[in-house]
């Protein structure tokens, strides 16, 4: 367990906030696709944590999340002030590899998974693509920072208020399309549902990749088995659980499980 002081937490748009804390430890460890597991208050009803992606960390020690206010625990988040001490654990999980000099990664996020994909641009050496998809405007986030990272950023949204109408994974076409001859890498973080469509269509286009499955999570350190996922496995079944906070929450594309 780390303090992390709040140094800044405000709006962005919406319901999205952007929090930093000062947590040097956390910081110079942290790769690309951990989390946080942020122990928001002390009050009996949320002692327990929220895990967060790893957004931007800085020399200077500073941490950034990137978050979504849905439930009890981020409304609270979004009412601390700076000089306000939290209980941090991290850097938490499994994080996305690092693709070679010779591969364009193409990251695919949904919702608040586009926090979880950028510190890929830091981390990837030759720039790449973002295909970045939600339900509507209100929910494309981050998309300056990634064009200020030399990122093509391509979006969709499903009532088309901005960018193409549809799925993002519609639009993997024009990708392969912009980029044949080249060597490709998915990462993927977003909504269940659309991690499940990237895999299928990764697959039927023979791409390689990594998705980070943000499960609901408890105890955030492997020991209570609230956060399992199906993943492959040589069983009768065919899978076998895996603990999304340990094993996790990135897990290779050939692991996944899809029904
Ligand atoms: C590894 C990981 C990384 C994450 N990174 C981010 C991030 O960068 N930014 C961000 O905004 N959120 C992120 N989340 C989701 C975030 O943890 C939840 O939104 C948060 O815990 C909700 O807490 P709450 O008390 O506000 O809501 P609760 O009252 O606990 O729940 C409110 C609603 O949110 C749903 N919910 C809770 N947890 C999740 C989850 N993990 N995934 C989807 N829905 C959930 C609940 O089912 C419920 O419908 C991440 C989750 C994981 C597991
Ligand atoms: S959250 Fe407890 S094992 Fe993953």
């Amino acid at each position: 367990m780390k303090n992390g002081e709040i140094i800044a937490n405000t709006r962005i748009q919406g319901d999205y906030y952007r929090v930093v804390f000062h947590a040097p430890e956390i910081a110079a460890s942290a790769q690309a696709g951990q989390f946080v597991h942020v122990r928001i208050s002390d009050r009996l009803d949320r002692v327990l944590r929220r895990p967060f992606s790893i957004h931007r960390v800085e020399a200077d020690g500073s941490l950034e999340v990137v978050y979504k206010t849905v439930g009890a625990g981020t409304r609270e988040l979004a009412q601390l002030r700076p000089g306000t001490v939290c209980d941090l654990l991290g850097p938490q999980g499994r994080s996305f590899t690092t693709p070679g000099d010779d591969v364009v990664p193409v990251l695919v996020a949904g919702g608040y998974g586009a926090a979880a994909t950028y510190m890929m641009t830091r981390q990837a050496v030759p720039k790449g693509v973002l295909l970045l998809g939600a339900r509507s405007k209100a929910d494309v986030i981050l998309v300056d920072e990634y064009r200020a990272a030399g990122y093509d950023v391509r979006i969709s949204t499903d009532d088309g208020s901005l960018g193409g109408k549809g799925r993002v994974t519609e639009l993997i076409d024009g990708v392969l399309h912009d980029f044949a001859g080249r060597k490709l890498r998915f990462y993927g973080c977003g909504p269940f549902p659309m991690l499940m469509a990237l895999a299928k269509e990764l697959r039927r286009t023979g791409q390689g990749g990594e998705l980070s499955i943000d499960h609901v999570m408890c105890c955030g350190v492997g020991a209570c088995f609230a956060c399992v996922v199906k993943v492959k496995a040589d069983t009768p079944e065919g899978w076998r659980y895996a603990r999304a906070c340990s094993e996790g929450p990135v897990f290779d594309l050939e692991d996944v499980y899809v029904e």
